[in-house]
């Protein structure tokens, strides 16, 4: 990989904000030239997933310098942008001086149970040490008949783009990230964690062992990235049944 050392997918908590915070400044930039024009379209299926009413309450979880979190509040929601990289937070307070930015850990919200009407993470779940305990503090935060979306990286659906998407991904992305970002190393963590992410049939799954119901996702760009959906049921999904008692011999 061009002389740049591989990334170690296991980071500390501690190790992912500090290499966010590390490519804060040029993080927008970065991400639209890597994206190949694409965000635009994503945020826009994002926004158009919450669908939120005037009014609603939305945290955009992971949302960093809240490129995701702005078309939310365009669209009438009180939306708050919670991150745990102090740097993606202040330059997205210098970015959009309108939203209310709070620091926080996906893994222990700051916030209230059912707080939420809607919950979002644009890209994000990918970096949490633990998707499913994330998926679960987000259930805890969101009302119950509250919506889930997802937004992430995924596996292209027709094996000809995939095979080129892969070598896009190892190859190209590291080396033009290289000459745009200040901190290369951070991409090729992108470009390998991508890689190893669960398909969209398996997020489905984790995002059902994490509590939600009615999973479903889109593919965009022909299933580079995924939006799954989903909703949290009035109740809590009953507990496992024991197993039953071994029979006497
Ligand atoms: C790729 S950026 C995405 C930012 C934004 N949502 C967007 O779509 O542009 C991923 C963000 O996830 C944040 N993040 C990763 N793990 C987190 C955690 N456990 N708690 C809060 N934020 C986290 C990082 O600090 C980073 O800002």
């Amino acid at each position: 990989m061009d002389n740049v050392p591989a990334a170690d997918l296991a980071r500390r908590p501690d190790e992912v904000a500090a290499m966010f915070d590390d490519v804060a400044d040029r993080y927008d930039l970065t991400n639209d030239v890597l994206a190949l024009g694409q965000t635009r379209l994503w945020r826009r299926a994002v926004v158009n997933a919450v669908d939120p009413l005037p009014g609603d309450r939305v945290l955009d979880l992971a949302a960093g310098t809240g490129t995701s979190s702005s078309p939310l509040a365009r669209r009438g929601a009180r939306v708050i942008p919670c991150d745990f990289s102090l740097g993606m937070l202040s330059v997205g307070a210098r970015r959009d001086p309108s939203l209310a930015f709070v620091a926080g850990d996906a893994l222990r919200l700051p916030f209230a149970d059912d707080a939420f009407d809607s919950v979002t993470i644009s890209f994000g779940l990918r970096n949490t040490l633990d998707p499913v305990a994330a998926l679960t503090e987000m259930r805890r935060v969101t009302r119950p008949g509250g919506r889930l979306v997802v937004c992430e990286f995924s596996h292209p659906t027709w094996a000809p783009m995939r095979t080129v998407y892969t070598e896009y991904l190892m190859r190209s992305l590291p080396s033009v990230a290289r000459r745009l970002a200040s901190e290369p190393e951070a991409y090729v963590y992108l470009a390998e964690s991508i890689r190893a992410w669960p398909d969209q049939p398996a997020l489905s799954g984790l995002i059902r062992t994490a509590g939600w119901s009615s999973v479903a996702w889109l593919n965009l760009t022909g299933g580079i990235v995924a939006l799954h959906r989903a909703i949290n049921p009035a109740s809590s999904p009953p507990a496992p049944a024991p197993a039953p008692a071994p029979a006497p011999a």
